[in-house]
């Protein structure tokens, strides 16, 4: 008898070593403690002995199931703290630096964009906004760009196949889609939306068949402003341009205008700023945008009368400006996604 309960305690033990869940530690006690686990049919087969015998087998037996509630209580105890352990992870030294509190932020050409637009916002311009697949006619035709003008060319532009079709995006004929060139064509998309006065920037995405190097890039960004009310001048051109060139790189800069063209303003100008606080290009005449006075054969194609309405636009590339602000001399830092560049411009986070 003495044996077969030293069994029961060995047996317990070593199948007590493979268990490492609770729900299986209980079912290995009910099968020596339970009531018909194998300790209680031994105790239950005391009454079949000898009168005298009981006492001591009696004994024997509280003493062997103190032992094994012992051993299933530190084996529990056990389990419990392994699993523990599990639920809470690898184990970490607290005294270490934490690894970055770099907490991520914005890109320089977001920040550009945003101070472009509150500084047009302070003198009463919205932004505008139209989607970066576009037509041909939306793009070019509305804008009075000639049949046979090289930006037309396949070469230049990103035409999407015969075969889309997006009918998100309204067409004035059956032209072809594409990728816009310029923002431009937020000004065609306003002016049949809005009756002027109008006075909105319209920020976004263009795309163009270059090839990337240090100044060129398929993707880019511009700022489409424009202005359409009675009597418009270059006067009221140029005090815009000028406000908003001093706010962004401040009131020492200097502005002038230059002839130049574009097929949907007449006249058209480029602009050039010199201004003493630019790096290496200070004091330096650079060409920074283009503008020019709405063509009346733009008002014409948008239905309004060029005799009562007049207006300017101006188009400023956001990667131009945030290179000459920070001194930036490749635009391909912009979208290498390379942290040491980024984090330059996220003092703050
Ligand atoms: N759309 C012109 C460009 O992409 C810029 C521009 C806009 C010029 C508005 C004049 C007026 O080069």
């Amino acid at each position: 008898m003495e044996k077969d309960l030293q069994a029961i305690v060995e047996g317990a033990a070593s199948r007590l070593k493979t268990v490492s869940s609770r729900p299986d530690w209980e079912s290995l006690k009910a099968t020596v403690l339970g009531p018909k686990g194998s300790l209680t049919q031994i105790a239950k087969g005391i009454g079949q002995l000898p009168q005298e015998d009981r006492p001591v087998l009696g004994q024997l037996i509280n003493k062997t199931k103190g032992e094994l509630e012992g051993i299933f209580k530190s084996s529990l105890i056990q389990i419990e703290e392994k699993q523990n352990l599990e639920a809470l992870g690898e184990k970490i030294d607290p005294t270490l630096p934490p690894p970055s509190n770099f907490t991520g932020g914005t890109h320089p050409l977001t920040n550009s964009r945003r101070k472009i637009v509150s500084i047009f916002r302070k003198i009463g311009f919205t932004v505008a906004e139209a989607t970066e697949g576009e037509t041909e006619w939306f793009c070019f035709d509305a804008l009075n760009t000639p049949d046979d003008h090289p930006a037309r060319d396949a070469q230049d532009t990103l035409f999407l196949n015969e075969e889309a079709s997006w009918n998100n995006i309204t067409r004035k004929n059956e032209e072809a889609y594409l990728l816009r060139t310029h923002t431009s064509s937020v000004q065609i998309r306003t002016l049949f939306r809005e009756k002027p006065p109008i006075r909105i920037i319209a920020p976004g995405r263009c795309f163009r068949r270059d090839t990337v190097d240090a100044t060129h890039s398929a993707n880019f960004h511009q700022t489409e402003g424009l202005f359409i009310d009675k009597q418009v001048t270059i006067k009221d051109l140029k005090g815009v341009l000028d406000f908003f060139l001093k706010e962004l790189f401040g009131n020492k800069v200097e502005t002038r205008l230059r002839p130049s063209f574009f097929p949907f303003t007449e006249p058209s100008f480029e602009v050039d700023l010199r201004a003493p606080n630019i790096g290496k290009l200070s004091d330096r005449w650079i060409e920074i945008m283009g503008c020019g006075m709405v063509d009346p054969k733009v008002l014409e194609l948008v239905e309004l009368d060029p005799l009562e309405w007049s207006g300017y636009a101006f188009g400023i590339g956001i990667e131009r400006i945030t290179m000459l602000l920070h001194g930036i001399d490749d635009i391909r830092h912009f979208y290498n996604n390379d942290l040491r560049f980024l984090n330059q411009f996220n003092h703050g986070s």
